[in-house]
């Protein structure tokens, strides 16, 4: 049996609780400590290592945020197993939502912004004359996209949602064991998604402009097979890759023979005009549009585009099941992309969401409250103490998301998911419970 202590022992690089969380997670990531193996109690770690036990417990609260160590009352501490997946963090994420007071937990758009379908509804012509044989995409509807999509692919196709799209993608070209590379933080379903397909994931920072490049590199000497980033309207940060960035993580991408995946989720209701690494990579880019945010969750509609040797493999894989995404549901984004009422909703709405974002950052700008971004729904709040934080919200009736689900690697610095789709007044009321809240420290354990 394998001495779980020994073998951290042998990767720990310093007596901090960060360097053993770390030496914890490289252990994990290099197959040295497998799922479901026990580790010892928190006091014969530390003795073993020559530590203190809080600094001990530092770690293992840092894996336990990031999902890497789990705890079972009576099996103790074990090693997360991605044989049992499920949507455990996106659950996590959200698990404080409130049904009375304000709810900025959830990202969703603001329902009150969404288009009126009852007029493109009305237009629905069903055609019965499409059958099993025909284009599983409607060619007005891909020409209408091309017209808007960030470079010309080889492929373009339409599919049920962007996780749908990152689900078949990811099936497609994910292995056991294979490691993925992820923007830190990012969409926890991302994780529970990698998790479920046995996949280790290589965390990169993003700053104002995207992932950065050094951190990408560094990443690729993992031997990673897969990239998978959010171009615009970062969920949780807000961040839009810029022009530039895009260059240069396109420099360091491009002697590299692996596959980039883009969400772009929340479309044209982003500030900033469509962006893809296949504009100059688009042998290795698949990039994903999602109308959920634009048009409506419940279209359940996403185009996705790739080269035709993925592509085309990806597509007849889904004729053995889904088949097609129904043509009724792509002659109503049709309609509802080329329908001026509908283009003007869209664009209104971009701007009302894009001044509810800038509202609340100003007000949190004047109380020295600093975050990045600067597109999309949502804020990423730093804050003293994650669960400090939350109750401090909760204490004032409004609920967020915890930043630990959104973590991709091992990270000392706290932080909330603040979704401010739906806030439309009491800017500086809310910066200043934010605030307050960003300062919360814990009332509880050892003072
Ligand atoms: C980054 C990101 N990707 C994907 C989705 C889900 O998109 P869809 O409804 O198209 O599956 C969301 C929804 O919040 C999201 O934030």
């Amino acid at each position: 049996m394998i001495n779980a202590v020994e073998v951290i022992g042998a990767q720990l690089k310093a007596r901090t609780g960060r360097a053993l969380a770390e030496a914890v997670s490289g252990a994990i990531g290099s197959g040295l400590l497998e799922p479901d193996t026990k580790l010892p109690p928190i006091r014969t770690v530390a003795a073993s290592l020559e530590m203190s036990p809080s600094t001990v417990s530092t770690a293992w609260n840092l894996l336990l945020r990031a999902g890497v160590i789990r705890t079972d009352g009576r099996r103790g501490t074990t090693v997360s197993s991605p044989a049992n997946p499920g949507p455990t963090r996106y659950r996590r994420a959200l698990q404080h939502q409130s049904s009375t007071g304000l709810d900025l937990s959830s990202g969703i758009p603001d329902a009150a912004l969404l288009p009126d379908l009852s007029a493109a509804l009305r237009n629905l012509r069903p055609s019965w004359q499409q059958n099993y044989l025909d284009d599983p995409m409607l060619p007005e509807l891909k020409d209408v996209l091309l017209s808007d999509w960030p470079y010309q692919p080889d492929r373009l196709t339409i599919v049920d949602g962007a996780m749908d799209a990152i689900d078949q993608v990811a099936s497609h070209l994910i292995r056991i064991g294979d490691a993925v590379i992820v923007e830190h933080p990012t969409f926890p379903p991302f994780l529970d998604l990698l998790d479920a397909l046995g996949a280790r994931t290589v965390g990169v920072d993003v700053d104002d402009e995207g992932i950065l490049p050094e951190q990408l590199e560094a990443a690729l000497a993992s031997g990673a097979k897969t990239l998978l980033l959010q171009p615009r309207s970062h969920n949780p940060t807000g961040v839009s890759m810029s022009t530039r960035r895009a260059k240069a993580l396109s420099a360091v991408l491009s002697a590299w023979s692996g596959w980039i995946i883009e969400d772009d989720s929340a479309g044209s209701i982003s500030l900033r005009p469509p962006i893809s690494l296949g504009q100059w990579l688009p042998d290795r880019a698949v990039h994903i549009r999602s109308f959920s945010k634009s048009h409506g969750p419940d279209l359940r509609l996403a185009a996705v585009s790739g080269p035709a040797n993925l592509m085309d493999a990806i597509i007849e894989r889904r004729m053995l099941g889904q088949g097609w995404t129904s043509r009724l549901l792509q002659s109503l984004l049709l309609d509802l992309l080329k329908r001026p009422e509908t283009i003007a909703q869209v664009s209104r709405a971009k701007t009302i969401y894009a001044e509810r974002r800038a509202s609340v950052v100003a007000e949190l700008n004047r109380l020295h409250v600093t975050t990045i971004g600067a597109d999309g729904l949502n804020i990423w709040l730093p804050v003293e103490h994650e669960t400090a934080a939350m109750l401090s919200l909760a204490s004032r009736g409004v609920a967020v998301a915890a930043g630990g689900p959104f973590a991709t690697k091992v990270d000392d610095a706290d932080h909330l998911r603040v979704s401010v789709s739906s806030v439309n007044r009491d800017f500086e009321e809310l910066a200043t419970n934010l605030r307050d809240a960003s300062l919360a420290a814990p009332t509880w354990g050892p003072r």
